[in-house]
């Protein structure tokens, strides 16, 4: 079977729309002590100006990796990223630094992301300090502004430190600060995992605000499969490295064409008897990305998978019954 199954293939075909970002083919690889982890195996979506695709999958499969390699925080071990047309993975010095303003990306652990000793004018104020884009009053004033956006109010709290805040509230410092270069994209990796629901709601509530106003587009990389639906436009899922679903989340959600999705959403979502998506478990542990499946990397856990009768003397082999594609 084919690596990605282009779930919405028909509307991608007739999309006239250039990418913002366009992927194609990217590898990550780490070193660990002899072994070589295959963490991102050839992955290839796209994301359009002024959408949200969100990217999920079971922990390890690679999500975080994949921000990480678009931003170039970890090197690409292969494939191209090109962000407006320009491959990011060719860029090297001041121009790989000036594309990486226009890409910003946000962490799970807001609280530790920001740095304890410093004041929340000047965490936000750090890409503009860098920079020097701005100085003096306009630099003040951009700085009040941006904090004023994510509901922090810069007479009040902007000479306090991170360390007296909140999560929610450091989520907003770090949202503040991802915006002072007004980037085009935004990776967002699991940003409101760890905070309370209620919390998490605010801060997706803002997000969404701050997308309609700066004309962002999102990554919005989690496990939270409820959350994803909610604020994405299509959703990719990944499954050991390689995306194994994309599509349009409501049509994903709905008739999910790929077995891992299937159970994924079986697991997640709210049982709902009249739902025709199958609720079985998924049984066993994702394979080593140190040594994966030969052929589909689900395979070893896939029901469809079948053992094909050895034609004369070659050795059997497994194979999926294709996914259906829409
Ligand atoms: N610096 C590293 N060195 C070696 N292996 C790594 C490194 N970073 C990630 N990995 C491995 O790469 C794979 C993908 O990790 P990644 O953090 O991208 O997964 P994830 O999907 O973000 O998981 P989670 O949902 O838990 O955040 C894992 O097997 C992980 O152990
Ligand atoms: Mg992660």
């Amino acid at each position: 079977m084919t690596n990605n199954v282009i779930h919405d293939e028909a509307s991608a075909s007739t999309d006239q729309r250039t990418p913002l970002l366009k992927v194609r083919d990217l590898e990550v690889t780490f070193r660990q002590h002899r072994h070589v982890v295959s963490a991102v195996a050839g992955v290839s979506f796209d994301i359009f100006e002024g959408e949200t695709l969100g990217l999920v999958g079971e922990s390890g499969c690679g999500k975080s990796t994949t921000g990480k390699a678009l931003m170039r925080i970890v090197e690409p071990s292969g494939g191209s990223i090109e962000l407006d047309g320009v491959d990011v993975n060719q860029l090297s010095g001041k121009a790989l630094r000036n594309a990486r303003t226009r890409m910003q990306m946000i962490f799970q652990d807001p609280i530790s992301s920001l740095n304890p000793r410093r004041r929340v004018k000047d965490i936000v104020a750090e890409p503009l300090d860098c920079w020097k884009t701005v100085t003096g009053d306009e630099r003040d004033r951009l700085i009040s502004d941006l904090l004023s956006k994510v509901g922090i109010d810069p007479a009040v709290y902007g000479n306090r430190y991170a360390r007296q805040f909140s999560g929610g509230q450091c989520q907003r410092i770090s949202i503040a600060r991802s915006l002072a270069m007004r980037p085009k994209l935004l990776i967002c990796d699991e940003m409101v995992s760890a905070l309370d629901v209620s919390v998490q709601a605010q801060i997706l509530n803002l997000l969404e605000d701050l997308k309609q106003e700066y004309g962002l587009t999102l990554l919005f990389i989690a496990h939270d499969l409820a959350v994803v639906k909610n604020v994405s436009d299509r959703v990719a899922v990944m499954y050991l490295g390689k995306i194994c679903e994309i599509g349009p989340a409501d049509t994903l959600y709905e008739s999910p064409a790929h077995p891992y999705t299937e159970f994924l959403l079986g697991a997640a979502l709210e049982a709902d008897p009249d739902s025709p998506i199958n609720d079985q478990v998924l049984e066993g542990e994702p394979p080593s990305p140190i040594d994966p499946p030969s052929g589909c990397r689900f395979r070893t856990r896939c029901p469809n998978a079948t053992q094909l009768r050895p034609q004369s003397r070659r050795t059997p082999r497994h194979q999926h019954a294709a996914p259906r594609l829409r």
